[in-house]
């Protein structure tokens, strides 16, 4: 599945932008919330999740990097939000703001930057519908991915496996960062189920359907096996 990042959109018309990547063919729409404390950056909230709700049917991917977390989480709800993730080391009470999310009748699941131990996932397995691996530093688009997420796809990705072959519920396997036609296709064979697209998606101008070429051109990539290792840029 694709997720188009807004983060990359024109912020002066986001239901526009958001309308157009669901027309394009996008699965999900991906809304980065940054705090300017968490992360060294400073985007929107739940109003203007509100506000694009309105544009859209497809579901709504929250990506909160913001702390604390929790008080957030009731206005995303009631925004519109579908999935709701979040950074466990900013929140003091992961399980219980994984279970929040879930008595709010969204989605719950954790993101991991580039340095954050997938140990962290311990314990929750079961309270997860979904996980989230950074392929940059959260705070900015247009990053290039860091190599090491290679591995720890594969490795988040035996745990996810292991987790259902013992009777665990599914869990979605999403990377966000870095994510463009020439490496979504290692990303998938590593086990993303779904890729964050911002700066590969928004760069090219809509005009003449940019973005349903961008997306299908993606879609193929992910879908074509690849025989070496792709370029980590
Ligand atoms: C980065 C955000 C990403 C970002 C991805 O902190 O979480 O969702 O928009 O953008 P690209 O695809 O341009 O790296
Ligand atoms: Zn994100």
């Amino acid at each position: 599945m694709l997720a188009p990042s807004l983060l990359s959109a024109d912020f002066s018309r986001l239901g526009e932008e958001a309308r157009a990547v669901e027309h394009a063919g996008a699965d999900w729409l991906h809304f980065d919330v940054m705090d300017n404390h968490y992360v060294p950056n400073l985007t929107v909230g739940p109003m203007v999740c509100q506000a694009v709700r309105r544009h859209v049917h497809m579901p709504i991917d929250v990506h909160l990097m913001v702390e604390p977390v929790d008080a957030l989480l009731p206005l995303f709800a009631a925004a519109g939000a579908n999935l709701l993730t979040f950074h466990p080391e900013a929140s003091r009470h992961v399980d219980r703001t994984l279970s929040t999310i879930r008595e709010l009748g969204c989605k719950a699941g954790l993101v991991l930057n580039p340095a954050t131990p997938v140990s962290w996932l311990d314990h929750v397995m079961d309270r997860l519908d979904l996980i989230l691996l950074m392929g940059v530093n959260p705070g900015f688009g247009g990053q290039t991915l860091i190599a090491s997420i290679f591995d720890k796809l594969r490795a988040v990705r035996a745990r996810i496996d292991a987790h259902q072959a013992t009777g665990g519920a599914p869990i979605l396997l999403e990377v966000d960062g870095g994510v463009h036609a020439g490496n979504i296709g290692q990303l998938a064979e590593c086990g993303a189920d779904v890729c964050v697209v911002g700066n590969a998606v928004f760069s090219a101008p809509d005009a003449d359907g940019g973005y349903q070429t961008v997306l299908r051109t993606l879609r193929n990539a992910a879908a074509t096996p690849c025989t070496t290792p792709q370029a980590s840029r």
